[in-house]
């Protein structure tokens, strides 16, 4: 059982599928590790800590020859593949709606394509999904480079010159992301404040010791669907939630926003009138940027200046935290393979509720229900 871990060639990605902790730990599993020269150096590891683990440090085509499970943070370019076992696995997050082409391609090389991001929100995959460890660290990052981009302190200061205010921050959107937010916003010592469509969010704003900023006149909201994520929202809530935004928004310093609905563009949640109520100074950062963003004139990856406020939003926030983010990710992959890995074969053997799930492709077709329907 060869598994290969490639240096990723998309724009702008800075991490790596395997950390030196995780191939030490597939090689204890019996398994031998090839890296590509250099996979890990955008995320601070070198090859010879690789090679100090165990694996095969070399060129693209040694550590693609024969592979059995390729891993990726991103799909890698199906014609870099070559040479890889018949019915290889390919294991990254795939992006199947976005790279369909991409999908089919692994299907006709015969590849068998697991999407990482369509594992489900169950509680034992819990150790296995890449969008909640991706998402915490992107809601920490969000903060963090808000935090840079402000040119004012986030926490009250009593100095001899006089007193400087607590900033006020809040945060849309209370899924993994949000919660990380007002964590971190909360340990800078601003004073937060979050909103959400599901009501079961508000205990958990209340626990973090931020304020919850909810609808309650429109009736029959609960704006919770399958899985746990959102739903789309109706007109009159929709309306609702604007009004109560804007009056909100106005004494705002920061805002990060986080909302995003499975399958859909991102809603929008901040309009440019609302951003022109706004103090000159304020940050708002837009961590759906990359779904078409919640904050109207938001750009990816640069800083819009509208009515004196800064609008920030990475494509992938993640990739700004390289190092952490892949040590994440790699024991992500790690956790899936290692809890599935069958000691007699060898090699994992997925069951059907998460196999099923995350298969994109097998036997030379598509066969994901979600990618069919
Ligand atoms: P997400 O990234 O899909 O969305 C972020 C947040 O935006 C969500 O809380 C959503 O409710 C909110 N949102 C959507 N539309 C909004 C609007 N118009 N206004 C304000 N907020 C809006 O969500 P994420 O972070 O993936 O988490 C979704 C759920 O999945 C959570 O309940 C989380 O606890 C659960 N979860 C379960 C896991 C498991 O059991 N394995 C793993 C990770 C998350």
């Amino acid at each position: 059982m060869k598994i290969a871990v490639l240096k990723e060639t998309a724009a702008g990605e800075t991490r790596v599928a395997a950390s030196p902790e995780t191939v030490k730990k597939f090689i204890g599993l019996g398994a031998s590790v090839s890296i590509e020269a250099g996979a890990g150096v955008s995320a601070s590891v070198s090859d010879a800590e690789y090679a100090a683990m165990g694996a095969a440090v070399g060129p693209l085509s040694a550590t693609v020859a024969d592979a059995d499970i390729i891993l990726g943070v991103q799909g890698p370019e199906p014609a870099s593949l070559k040479g890889a076992a018949k019915g290889a696995w390919v294991v990254a997050g795939l992006d199947p709606f976005g790279q369909r082409a991409r999908v089919d391609a692994y299907a006709a090389a015969g590849f068998e394509a697991l999407a990482m991001e369509f594992m489900p929100r169950i509680t034992r995959a819990q150790s296995m999904d890449i969008l909640s460890s991706q998402s915490n660290l992107a809601g920490y990052k969000a903060v963090i480079d808000s935090a840079g981009a402000f040119g004012r302190a986030f926490p009250m200061m009593m100095t001899a010159a006089g007193t400087i205010t607590a900033a006020k921050a809040f945060i849309m959107g209370v899924g993994v992301a949000g919660l990380q937010a007002i964590a971190t916003a909360r340990r800078l010592g601003a004073v937060v404040s979050a909103t959400d469509v599901r009501s079961a969010t508000k205990e958990q704003i209340e626990s973090l010791g931020a304020k919850p900023i909810f609808v309650e006149s429109v009736a029959g909201i609960e704006g919770e669907g399958a899985g746990g994520y959102a739903t789309e929202m109706s007109p009159e809530y929709q309306k609702a939630q604007a009004e109560l935004v804007s009056a909100h928004i106005a004494k705002q310093d920061i805002v990060i926003t986080t909302a995003l609905i499975p399958g859909r563009a991102a809603p929008r949640l901040i309009t440019d009138a609302q951003i022109a109520s706004m103090k000159p100074g304020s940050v708002i950062f837009d961590l759906a940027v990359a779904q078409g963003g919640n904050v109207e004139g938001s750009m990816p990856d640069e800083v819009v200046i509208k009515h004196g406020v800064k609008i920030i939003g990475y494509t992938n926030t993640p990739a700004h935290l390289p190092a952490d983010a892949s040590a994440l990710f790699s024991r992500n992959l790690f956790n899936f393979l290692s809890a599935f890995w069958d000691k007699e074969a060898g090699k994992p053997v997925l069951d059907e509720e998460i196999g099923d799930a995350i298969r994109l492709t097998r036997d030379g077709k598509v066969v994901n229900e979600r990618l069919l329907g």
